[in-house]
């Protein structure tokens, strides 16, 4: 079976999104043991939800080079090269006067996302459960609202890019490297701008940052380490986001949306690449130990981008007070129904082949991402092989 025929046949509800944003008062209460208690990840809320700014403490140093010698890496090179003549504009090459009507939207995907929630479904079966007596209103409000939450993480996420990224700039001690970074700033920018008005004009609301996306990125700031930024971001946030966005983009059949997702594709696949090629050269260089390290970093990031960001806030809003059932009902799903968060792997799984992660170590990583049931993505082809198939075709830019 094809990606784009499985992704055809499953839904948007439940899986993805990069979840930010919080307080710092209860981070890091989930460690390794507990990651997937479902109670542990439950107790973790956005207690910041008012507030208009969030701080997170930036432990790396700005480093200048003055080694200008443009080229040094030819690979980044010609990712920067193009990067320039790849820039659009969310204003003016998307549709805004493109009306949508956000229920059609909503049926459409549930209908093509029918597997995805039958663990739902066989809930509402049981006696007791909170979902019993939820008839096609509650259903279809349950789409909308997760379509809702799904795009504010990817809003949030942009911005944990573009911070991430600016970082970069500053950190990285190569002149290829600060080079193209500056230009992955700008397209985040445009990205958090494009989803940021589709949520006002389109869908005309928005949830907070999802606490464990906001730790997540709370980690990937912090590190005093530049490729530990690299490795979160370029690596695991957004070779899943751009997974993730290619399933949506499979799902939907609102044009204005299904552009959107187009034209930040065609960045973020660049972006991984970016990822890919930078940190290729710096672990040729690093212990085994520190290669150790960073398998572990990966592998936990990854956990967590599977298993916390359950749309948990969608069911508060909805009125349902018992949530561990629903999130247990999501979590011990049999695998016909989790298909589609194994395939948000499909992108970060050959890059740690290539970054040389998956075997160090006498194949630690290999062994959990067996264990996760995802190692058969390992042979894909990895991203920085494949960015150009991304980029906007002539018949897809605007005149
Ligand atoms: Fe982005
Ligand atoms: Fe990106």
């Amino acid at each position: 079976m094809s990606l784009d025929t499985l992704v055809s046949s499953l839904t948007l509800s439940g899986m993805v999104s990069l979840d930010p944003a919080t307080s710092k008062s209860n981070r890091d209460m989930i460690g390794r043991d507990d990651a997937n208690d479902i109670d542990a990840i439950l107790a973790l809320t956005n207690t910041e939800v008012n507030e208009a700014i969030t701080t997170v403490q930036n432990n790396a140093d700005s480093i200048f080079t003055w080694d200008y010698e443009k080229g040094a890496r030819p690979r980044l090179n010609k990712l920067y090269e193009k990067a320039k003549h790849s820039m659009w504009d969310g204003e003016t090459d998307l549709d805004w006067t493109t009306s949508v009507d956000v229920d059609q939207m909503v049926n459409h995907m549930s209908i093509v996302g029918q597997v995805q929630n039958q663990p739902l479904f066989d809930l509402a079966e049981q006696p007791g459960s909170p979902l019993r007596n939820w008839g096609d209103k509650e259903w279809t409000e349950l789409g909308r609202e997760s379509l809702v939450w799904q795009m504010s993480q990817f809003l949030h996420g942009e911005q944990g890019a573009l911070v991430a990224t600016a970082k970069i700039v500053e950190t990285v001690p190569w002149i290829d490297a600060k080079y193209y970074a500056s230009t992955q700033v700008m397209d985040e920018a445009r990205h958090v701008e494009v989803f940021a008005k589709y949520l006002d004009t389109k869908l005309e609301d928005h949830y907070p940052i999802n606490v464990h996306l906001q730790h997540l990125l709370d980690d990937v700031i912090e590190d005093s380490r530049w490729d530990m930024t690299y490795l979160g971001m370029q690596i695991m946030i957004e070779g899943l986001a751009l997974a993730a966005f290619g399933f949506l983009h499979s799902m939907t059949d609102e044009p204005l949306l299904k552009k959107l997702l187009r034209y930040v594709m065609s960045d973020e696949a660049r972006h991984v690449a970016f990822g890919v090629l930078s940190l290729q050269e710096y672990y040729e260089n690093l212990s085994l130990a520190e290669i150790q390290e960073r398998q572990e970093f990966a592998f936990e990031a990854a956990l967590r981008m599977r298993d916390r960001f359950l749309r948990q806030e969608v069911w508060h809003r909805m009125g349902v007070d018992d949530v561990k059932p629903i999130i247990d009902a999501q979590l011990n799903a049999p695998p016909e129904s989790k298909e589609f968060q194994r395939l948000l792997f499909s992108k970060i799984v050959p890059n740690c082949r290539k970054l040389g992660l998956i075997d160090a170590g006498e194949g630690w990583l290999r062994t959990k991402f067996e264990e996760i049931g995802v190692i058969e993505f390992e042979h894909m082809e990895s991203t920085d092989e494949e960015y150009a198939d991304f980029a906007l075709g002539s018949d897809e830019t605007a005149a």
